[in-house]
């Protein structure tokens, strides 16, 4: 039997554990070269026992600048030597991720055309690419060649290179994006094979992975399991380990769902890839294997012989290190909330509930004990459990009170939300630790008068409704979500949010059978889901559960019976049948006066904002000790 965190062979070489830290988007670079905060983030995990660490993907040709802070190759090798050197201590193998993103990139930084086999649109950006001739894709290959054998000369063990949802090598496989009449057209994986070829004589015998699109979710035209097999099959002897990956351009939440979709949903697609290549390479699991459980039985069963655990380890950098000690590791909930960097905003990765993640050279560890005191934290949700968490690793005695009967707050109550169970596991892991590092806990007890040195971090209540109440019911959505009965008749959601709670709930609401609608001013419902990549798939759902969509209109009045909405171009006012309306308005803080506070109290926000709030009042109260 093969145990996750015990070592493997690969290419001669010996890994830790069974764990690889896939290659992602981090925007830790600086301008396009690997930073100080990259050698750090890659050094936390080789430190937690990842076997093999895979950096972010660097573009092998300047053609390609998919981001503002893509790393260049041809700048990457101080970063690979600093990266390599950092995580060698540990054992941990490094691969430098190798790609070009082709017509998925963007025009925006390189201002050229965008490079493809054929003129085939992008679906996301809608642009027209350019066809690749000859002497472009003889520089593509020499540039992929030369990118390995800086990669070698820098220290690495080898490279990684993307044939996956995001690259050039895929729309050359593909006959969605490769409709080309010469030899590229009649043997699609022939660049492929071109590619490995330059790769292995610049790396000799240092390690070759590939990415590789084995199902791209388009059976009309794109790659399906069956063709991945045979295309596996073929490359089995070029590469050290295969990493099957789905998705395509058509399917871009595919490449890393949220929570909606179950863990370890490549389970089938990798097997099937790893009986194909017959033992003659490694194959390795991808896609939202998050638990460790379930990582070590798809070892035992044979479908793979390593694991990809990226969010995993994002979520709790030493995951391998408290899985060998019998400890558990922070859990990643698949919230997609912060370590999806490719938004609008450009933020640097991190984790709902490990901040620090990508903030490694500035955020102070965590670890180091003080000179204990006493220390009393009102409020039992992440803010209130973060804090109490880090003063008990330091040594100190903490004294917990909730008001309530149980621990996580309104975490749990964003648990109920529709598709949302999973956040529930953060707050068990908090509540876990809290108890397990001995912080004396009480729940049902309220606290009036806050003592000097104390953390209050009570949450928050309801907020404002800005609309005329006649008659009818209201609930806000926390009392929906803590059980409050609704009576008979349509359901009426009020989001002027738009983020994960007005949308989830409604799909509760509809899952239960009640004939429901969701009223925004927005033109889309949902706006803020664009950031963690489930906008699109949210209306899907909603469309599917004949959710009435309401866009494009504020909410009025209620009445009995209706709710009045007016339409925000043309003022026009319209009824909307309601027998109850759901709150989901923002919130207000819910606070006490004087001593450090944290979370929602301080202004109501998201888990992140909790957790981080709760860890520096944590760590204030550490520093005035120091100080005293
Ligand atoms: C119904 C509801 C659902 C929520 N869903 C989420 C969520 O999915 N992710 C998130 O980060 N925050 C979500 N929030 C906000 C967090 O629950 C809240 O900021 C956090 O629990 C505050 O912690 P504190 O009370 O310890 O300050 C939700 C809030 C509500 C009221
Ligand atoms: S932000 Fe969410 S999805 Fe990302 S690593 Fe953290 S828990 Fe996982």
């Amino acid at each position: 039997m093969s145990a996750l965190t015990g070592p493997a062979e690969i290419a001669g070489r010996t890994t830790p554990s069974r764990v690889l830290f896939g290659p992602h988007e981090t925007n830790l670079g600086r301008g396009r070269m690997l930073s100080d905060r990259h050698v750090a983030y890659y050094a936390a995990r080789a430190a937690g026992g990842a076997g093999i660490v895979v950096t972010e993907t660097a573009s092998v040709h300047d053609s390609d600048w998919p981001y503002e802070r893509a790393p260049l190759a041809a700048l990457c090798g101080p970063g690979w030597s600093s990266i390599a050197d950092s995580c060698r201590p540990h054992g941990t193998l490094v691969l430098a991720g190798l790609g070009h993103a082709g017509s998925q990139g963007s025009s925006a930084f390189g201002q050229s055309a965008l490079w493809a086999p054929s003129r085939v649109p992008d679906v996301a950006s809608r642009e027209l690419p350019m066809e690749l001739e000859d002497a472009e894709i003889h520089a593509l290959v020499e540039g992929f060649r030369e990118s390995a054998k800086l990669a070698a000369e820098s220290g690495m063990d080898g490279v990684e290179l993307d044939a996956g949802q995001y690259s050039l090598l895929r729309q050359f496989a593909s006959a969605l994006t490769n409709q080309r009449g010469d030899t590229y057209g009649g043997d699609k994986s022939m660049l492929l094979r071109e590619v490995l070829g330059a790769v292995r004589e610049a790396v000799g015998d240092r390690i070759i992975g590939l990415r590789l699109s084995c199902d791209e979710l388009a059976p009309w035209a794109g790659l399906t399991p069956e063709q991945a097999a045979v295309l596996a099959g073929d490359l089995a002897a070029s590469v050290d380990y295969l990493v099957p990956v789905r998705g395509s351009a058509m399917s871009g939440s595919a490449t890393r769902p949220d929570l909606h979709t179950e863990p370890g949903f490549n389970l089938d697609l990798c097997r099937r890839i790893t009986e194909a290549v017959e033992g003659r390479t490694l194959t390795v699991l991808q896609g939202s294997v998050v638990d460790p459980a379930q990582a070590q039985q798809a070892l035992d069963d044979g479908v793979a012989s390593l694991v990809e655990m990226t969010r995993a380890q994002i979520a709790d950098p030493d995951l391998v290190a408290k899985v060998r000690a019998g400890a558990a590791p922070r859990p990643c909930v698949l919230s997609n909330q912060k370590c999806r960097v490719r938004d609008n905003r450009n933020p640097i990765v991190a984790c709902i509930g490990e901040p620090r993640s990508g903030h490694e050279t500035e955020d102070p560890a965590l670890d180091g004990a003080d000179e204990p005191r006493e220390v009393l934290v009102i409020g039992g949700g992440p803010a209130g459990l973060e804090a109490a968490r880090v003063l008990a690793m330091r040594g100190h005695r903490v004294e917990l009170r909730e008001r309530s009967e149980r621990l996580g707050g309104m975490l749990r109550v964003a648990a109920e939300v529709g598709g949302r169970a999973r956040l529930a596991k953060l707050a068990d892991w908090l509540e876990g630790e809290v108890r397990r590092l001995g912080v004396h806990v009480s729940t049902g007890t309220e606290v009036t008068d806050v003592p000097g040195g104390a953390i209050v971090a009570t949450g928050s209540v309801a907020g404002p409704r800005n609309y005329a109440v006649h008659g009818g019911t209201v609930v806000d959505v926390v009392d929906l979500l803590n059980g409050v009965e609704l009576p008979d008749g349509p359901v009426v959601v009020a989001d002027p949010v738009g983020d994960f709670v007005g949308v989830g709930v409604a799909e509760l609401l509809a899952a239960g059978g009640k004939p429901t609608a969701i009223i925004s001013q927005d033109q889309v419902i949902g706006t803020q889901l664009a950031l963690t990549g489930d906008l699109a798939d949210a209306n899907t759902r909603l469309q599917q559960a004949g959710v009435t969509l309401a866009k494009r209109s504020l909410l009025r009045e209620v009445h009995a019976g209706h709710v009045v909405l007016e339409d925000v171009f043309t003022a026009e006012r319209r009824e909307l049948p309601c027998a109850v309306l759901v709150h989901c308005g923002h919130r207000l803080p819910d606070t006490l006066p004087g001593a450090v506070r944290a979370g929602d109290c301080v202004a109501p926000r998201t888990v992140h904002e909790a957790i981080l709030d709760g860890r520096r009042a944590a760590l204030a109260v550490v520093r005035e000790r120091a100080l005293v």
